[in-house]
């Protein structure tokens, strides 16, 4: 037994970061799905009880905004996506125990639980504040919500809490000309009375907490900084409208997203224990709980998880995280994701080109315990796939199985190469500590390293050489059960990173699913399938395809986003040249007379004043005006059009209006000053 296997069983809970709930899974988030899941899948592997949980975060202004622009509810809208997020995780393989939503019951009663315990030690605090407001909408708008000029450099179009050009961040009450995102009106200022959670009460014990070990160091001295600068009152509510909790003894005052964002992790796990008889929820989040627990998330939510949850939960008598595990940002060839390059992917549309599993590899062979960025370089990827697992690894069994199925299909009964197994084998403490410090990088390293040793020894071997040559058989198959086995450490070693390869090197060296102690043994005298093709290589046009379609749908969503105009129902007549345009007499015309027009539908009979001659004009806009009340008003009419005989009389003319009919008939009026009878130039 080495160092790195333990005897107790460990109790683990881990976690991803919850997606919103309001947009699509995309490469970014599979990069932290994919690190957490190796991480989980490893701990299985090793014989741990490893619950991994995630949720849909499912609240705040913005959902609320989009299914409102879609016109459907809320409930409505995360339903839809709840169940694509779901599709888009299981595709890549993540195997999460129980994948919920913060819009659950266990969240609400969690919530409440979590705010009323900390309120009943002091540690929410009622404050007035001067909030900006959208007077349009009728509601308060945060940061994100609110656009103007920078008022440190005078930068268009920033939001409202720090500008892009510069730097600075501000108050979205400093913006200058702010407009509200969302309607575009002008916010106003209005007090208004918001709950605080108390976070400088927690100075020194998430002091403490910080530098504990539960951080990674990068992490820990960038809250460092934050802890020296002093802490600030968080705000927590949020007024109505809002998509969320309604906050228990207020009335129109919601939990802030990010209050029960993290508590979704609890209530995920709370779901899951109600189904399942192993599991116990104090026994997992009680104060004096022993088991594990660990938060993947980005190093762009750090302060939520390194600050405000510890705090929150300790003031609620529940235990701490153990450790946050953050990491970087993906990038695609070398570049934040662009959506006009074809490098923004959605998880759905790599789907539908190439397998889960290439990702998964790449990604780990890039993942280290920091916090770097990732380079998803696409050709890089596509060659070190196919040099690392499709030459080098399947490789290993492609070359090999046939001749052991040659020769009877049973694996030699003795091992004739035991340095090379033994090497392989000792390998495993090495491999194990790597993932368990989530040094994916350097367990693809050496995974891949053996993988170079195996084929060199069966380069060595030349198994298809001795194969023609008199009474080689035993000689071939040493070689080649030799051969098998090795692939068989390997696809262990990579089962965490490689489920989908596990599972076909299972069924192609029949046997039951490989444990991370059946390293311990090889397989001897045992017999095995025939072997079928178990990686494709990757061609450049799967690449090629697959950002045309991330291209073509950024430019779709594009032209979706951009509001639609009028023009696209009624385009603009074909061009006319001046002298046709001087032709139109157009005058200002005071309406002296109107009446419904026996037998007609849609006419009103008008007399209309030109100054010094009258007119009478049938107009189709009975739909939308009663005719007292057209009595008395101006309007703009062509004077020169010729007379037409109609069923009701002659109309001398035709007035003008706006609009698709109905009721929204619009009749244009001049301004007050013009008189009958002036020419509309
Ligand atoms: O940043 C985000 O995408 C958030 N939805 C993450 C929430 S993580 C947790 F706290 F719920
Ligand atoms: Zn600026």
């Amino acid at each position: 037994m080495n160092q790195t296997e333990q005897t107790k069983q460990r109790k683990i809970l881990v976690t991803s970061a919850l997606p919103y709930a309001n947009g699509s899974i995309h490469l970014g988030h599979m990069l932290e799905h994919i690190q957490t899941d190796i991480w989980v899948r490893f701990q299985k592997l090793r014989g741990e009880q490893c619950i991994y949980v995630c949720a849909d975060d499912a609240h705040g202004t913005a959902i609320m905004l989009k299914a409102e622009q879609l016109g459907i509810t809320p409930e409505q809208l995360i339903a839809k996506v709840q169940e694509e997020h779901q599709r888009d995780f299981a595709g890549f393989e993540i195997s999460y125990d129980n994948y919920y939503s913060t819009h659950s019951e266990e969240n609400r009663e969690l919530s409440a639980l979590i705010y009323e315990r900390n309120k009943a030690r002091g540690n929410i605090v009622a404050r007035q504040i001067t909030q900006l407001f959208d007077p349009e909408k009728k509601l308060f708008l945060s940061d994100r919500f609110v656009k103007g000029t920078c008022p440190k450099c005078d930068a268009d179009d920033q939001y409202g809490d720090n500008c892009e050009k510069c730097g600075a961040t501000y108050g979205a009450e400093e913006l200058i000309n702010p407009r509200s995102t969302i309607s575009g009106a002008t916010p106003i200022l209005k007090e208004n009375t918001q709950l605080f959670f108390d976070l400088p009460k927690f100075q020194d014990f998430l002091a403490q907490w910080t530098q504990s070990g539960s951080l990674q160091e990068g992490i820990a001295n960038k809250l460092k900084e934050w802890l020296d600068s002093g802490l600030q009152q968080w705000d927590i509510s949020r007024e109505a409208p809002y998509f969320g909790f309604e906050i228990p003894g207020e009335t129109g005052k919601y939990f802030y997203v990010w209050l029960d964002a993290p508590i979704g992790y609890m209530a995920s796990f709370k779901n899951l224990c109600d189904r399942r008889d192993d599991l116990d929820f104090d026994d997992y989040w009680g104060k004096d709980s022993d088991a594990e627990l660990y938060h993947f998330i980005g190093k762009d939510i750090i302060n939520f998880h390194g600050l405000f949850w510890p705090a929150m939960l300790t003031g609620a008598d529940f235990r701490t995280p153990t450790a946050i595990y953050s990491h970087g940002f993906v990038t695609v060839n070398g570049n934040k994701m662009s959506k006009s390059r074809g490098t923004f992917i959605k998880a759905e549309t790599y789907l539908n080109h190439l397998s889960p599993e290439y990702l998964r590899y790449y990604f780990a062979a890039k993942l280290s315990g920091r916090i770097d960025d990732i380079d998803l370089n696409l050709e890089d990827f596509t060659q070190r796939v196919n040099s690392d697992l499709v030459n080098k690894v399947v490789n290993i069994a492609s070359r090999t199985a046939n001749f052991v199925k040659k020769l009877g299909g049973k694996l030699a009964e003795g091992n004739a190469n035991p340095a090379l197994t033994d090497e392989f084998q000792q390998a495993a403490a090495a491999i194990a500590n790597h993932y368990e410090q989530r040094e994916y990088g350097r367990a693809m390293r050496d995974i891949m390293a053996l993988a170079d040793k195996a084929n060199q020894y069966i380069d060595e071997k030349a198994p298809w050489a001795l194969m023609k040559e008199e009474g080689k058989e035993k000689e071939v198959l040493d070689c080649c059960s030799v051969g098998v086995n090795l692939f068989r450490l390997l696809a262990l070693y990579l089962k965490p990173v490689l489920p989908g390869l596990a599972a076909k090197a299972e069924e192609f060296l029949n046997i039951a699913p490989l444990q991370w102690s059946d390293h311990l043994t090889l397989l001897q005298g045992h017999e095995i399938n025939k072997f079928k093709a178990m990686m494709q290589r990757i061609e450049a046009k799967q690449i090629e395809a697959m950002t045309e379609e991330a291209k073509a749908e950024a430019e779709a969503e594009a032209k979706a986003a951009k509001p639609k105009s009028i023009l696209d129902d009624d385009p603009i007549a074909e061009q006319i040249n001046f002298d046709d345009f001087a032709k139109i007499d157009m005058r200002i015309a005071k309406i002296v007379t109107a009446s419904h027009v026996e037998g007609a539908d849609k006419l009103i009979q008008l007399t209309l004043d030109l100054g010094g001659e009258t007119r009478n004009v049938f107009a189709g806009i009975k739909s939308a005006y009663k005719p007292e009340d057209l009595v008395g008003r101006f309007t703009v009419m062509v004077a020169n059009l010729a007379p037409r005989k109609m069923k009701f009389g002659v109309s001398e003319g035709m007035v003008m209006a706006a609009g698709p009919g109905g009721q929204d008939i619009f009749l244009l009026s001049p301004d007050s000053g013009a008189v009958p009878g002036m020419r509309v130039k």
